[in-house]
Parts: structure tokens; C-alpha cells; sequence
């Protein structure tokens, strides 16, 4: 049995709660967050009574095997790292943090431990990811050279500390980015990065001003402060030729909203999001696959359940984790490369 603690029990925390209350193998036993009415409602919910205000004190708590982290981007590395120091095996959110230099140091605060650190990046447990790999690993589209990757919102600035930099490392290249770089290469068979060329604007701000228009808030929401770019794209070369391009916005004025993951190889291609979909060629006539599943599209309840239930296993030594911390330092890297080639205005090597 896994004795699991949360630390940050704010919108995405119900998304670990319920998937640790649903495995057999794992008990949840203390919660921690800095906002005390969250804490002492959610420790009601759950039934949970070893309820902390810091997260040094969760972690002084002996019983506690593993964490989840869901809190603000620019604590992870921080709390990680004395996660790891004080023995438990940590499930971190996305991003794994905000800096290279921070990455390395949980990277080798892990190694160090010899405990699980798994990176929140739920898109590579979902089961149409889980398909399409199998098609990849047999070979069936060949070899991947280009990836293309979209998560457009018109209006989406989550607002709070999503939109203050110093709490978030960045705006929708760091929230959202993060997910379509992390599963395009991933896909691609991680294959090294070389460069990047970024652009990033803060053109439109946070469009406060829109109404009759609801979007995903923050759980202390407040618009009064954005720091972050509305609109980031970046160009990734990858040591094998292959290349990547990424979109991703809080706001646009675009016609709709947007999220798609397209990935070509030399002997077909296939579409991830909105819906799986696969095209090939045979006997000299194009032919687009549909897969016949329950769901052709990300499921994201099923994913964080199956996420939760890999961490699990892998805290109980009976797999090991799909998304490595080093995954996490080379995606790091992608995205803190893309931040500096925009401010520097030229492509930058990794
Ligand atoms: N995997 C996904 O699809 C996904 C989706 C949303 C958010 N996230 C990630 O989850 C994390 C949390 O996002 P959210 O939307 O739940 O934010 P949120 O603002 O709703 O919740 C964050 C919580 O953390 C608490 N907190 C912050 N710093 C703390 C600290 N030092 N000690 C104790 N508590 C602290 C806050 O009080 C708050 O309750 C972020 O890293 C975000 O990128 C991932």
C-alpha cells in the first residue's frame, strides 16, 4: 500500500485526489495547501485529517511515501527537491519548473534519492496515445520528420498566478506548450534537440474586458496582474532532422478555439487531437484509418487515472515511469529556449 500525500489542493488536485481514492494499492493520508479554508474543506471531502498549512511539515510526516505537487510552476523545483531529500517517491505536475538550471537539480536530487519522479505529462498515459505508439514502435508511419502542434484559446488567460511570471516561469508557452512540445516529441522518439526560434507577443493582454465568454480560471483568480505573452510559436530542430512547430495561446482573434497534434512520417501520418485519425498509402491509393475505440478523442478524467495508477505501480517497484525527470529537463530546455530566442530575437542552440 502507498501512502500518498497532496501538496497544492487547487483546481487540477481533484484530477490526483480521486484517481489515488480509486486505486486499491494507494491510501491518501495527508493533504497540505497555504490557503487553510481549501485545506480543511478538501481534508473534509476526503476524509483526510493530517491537514498542513507547509509542505515541509507534510513532508517531516514518516507515514507519507508519495507526493503529488499541484502547486504554482515556480515552487516545484523547490518542493521536489526536499520531497525527494526526505525519501518520498513525487509525482510533479507540468511543468517540472520554470528554469534549465532548476531541472537539472531535481534531475539530480532524483538520481541522487533513487526514488520515482515522475513528470506530469498526462497526455503520454491517455489511451489514444498509448495506441498511436504502438503503431509508431511496429513502424507503420515510418520515420516521423515533421510534428505540428496547436492548443489556440481566443480567450483563456487563466489569470492569478498563471498570469504573474515570477509564479508561472511564463504564459501559454509554459501551460500550455509544455503539453503539445512534450507529446509531439515523445511521439517523434524523443530524438535530441539541436535549436530553437521562439517568437512570443503580449499584443491583446488578458481581454478582461470580454463578456458572455466563460474560460478556465485559476482557483484565486484575479486579472488585475498579467506579466506573461498571449501568443507564443517556436521552431525545434531536432539532431535528426526531423523539425517541430508549435502555437499556443491564452488569447487570439481567431475564429475558435483550437487543439491539434499532427505528426508526419515517410510512410503515413496520423492526427492525435482533436481526434485520432491516420492516413498511409497502399497499392497506390491514399487511405485515411479510423481506428474503431470507445473514444477517438483525449479523455481527460480516464488519463489522470491512468497517470495516477502508472505512479502508483512505479512507487511499488512494479513498472517504471513513462515520463522520466530527464524528459523533463530536455522539454525545459525546448521551452527555455524558445523564451530566449524570442527575446534575443534569433534562433538559439540547446
Ligand atoms: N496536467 C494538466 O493538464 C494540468 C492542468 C491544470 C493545471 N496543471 C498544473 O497544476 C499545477 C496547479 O495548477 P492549478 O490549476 O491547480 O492551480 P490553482 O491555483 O487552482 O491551485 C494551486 C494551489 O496550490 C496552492 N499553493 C501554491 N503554492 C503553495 C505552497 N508553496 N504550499 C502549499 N500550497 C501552495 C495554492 O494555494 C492553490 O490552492 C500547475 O503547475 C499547473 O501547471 C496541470
Amino acid at each position: 500500500m502507498l501512502k500518498v500525500g497532496v501538496i497544492g489542493l487547487g483546481s487540477i488536485s481533484d484530477f490526483h485526489i480521486k484517481p489515488y481514492a480509486n486505486n486499491q494499492e494507494a491510501k491518501l493520508i495527508a493533504f497540505c495547501d497555504m490557503n487553510q479554508s481549501r485545506l480543511e474543506n478538501t481534508g473534509k471531502v476526503y476524509n483526510v485529517s493530517n491537514l498542513y498549512t507547509s509542505y515541509p511539515e507534510l513532508l517531516a510526516d514518516k507515514d507519507v511515501d508519495a507526493v503529488s505537487i499541484c502547486t504554482w510552476n515556480a515552487t516545484h523545483a523547490e518542493i521536489a527537491i526536499a520531497a525527494l531529500e526526505a525519501g518520498k517517491h513525487v509525482l510533479v505536475e507540468k511543468p517540472l519548473c520554470t528554469t534549465v538550471d532548476e531541472a537539472k537539480r531535481v534531475e539530480e536530487a532524483a538520481k541522487k534519492s533513487g526514488k520515482v519522479l515522475q513528470v506530469g505529462f498526462v497526455r503520454r498515459y491517455a489511451k489514444n496515445t498509448k495506441l498511436v505508439k504502438s503503431f509508431l514502435d511496429n513502424g507503420d508511419f515510418g520515420e516521423l520528420y515533421y510534428a505540428k502542434a496547436s492548443c489556440i484559446r481566443r480567450l483563456g488567460n487563466p489569470g492569478g498566478w498563471f498570469s504573474d511570471k515570477d509564479r508561472s516561469g511564463g504564459g501559454p508557452l509554459m501551460d500550455l506548450g509544455v503539453h503539445m512540445i512534450d507529446i509531439c516529441w515523445y511521439l517523434m522518439g524523443r530524438p535530441k534537440p539541436v535549436s530553437v526560434s521562439g517568437h512570443t507577443y503580449s499584443k491583446l493582454g488578458n481581454r478582461a474586458n470580454i463578456q458572455n465568454l466563460s474560460f478556465y480560471k485559476a482557483s484565486d483568480f484575479d486579472a488585475s496582474l498579467n506579466s506573461v505573452e498571449d501568443l507564443a510559436t517556436a521552431l525545434i530542430r531536432f539532431e535528426n532532422g526531423a523539425s517541430l512547430y508549435v502555437d499556443v495561446s491564452f488569447t487570439l482573434h481567431a475564429v475558435k478555439d483550437e487543439v491539434a497534434v499532427r505528426l508526419y512520417g515517410d510512410k503515413g501520418g496520423l492526427e492525435l487531437e482533436p481526434q485520432l485519425a491516420m492516413t498511409t498509402e497502399k497499392h497506390d491509393t491514399i487511405i485515411n484509418i479510423t481506428p474503431q475505440i470507445d473514444h477517438l478523442n483525449f479523455q481527460f478524467e480516464e488519463a489522470f487515472q491512468s497517470e495516477i495508477d502508472h505512479f502508483v505501480s512505479s512507487c511499488l517497484g512494479k513498472t517504471t515511469t513513462l515520463s522520466p525527470v530527464e524528459d523533463g529537463l530536455e522539454v525545459m530546455k525546448m521551452l527555455c529556449g524558445a523564451y530566449e530566442s524570442a527575446s534575443l530575437g534569433k534562433e538559439v542552440l540547446l
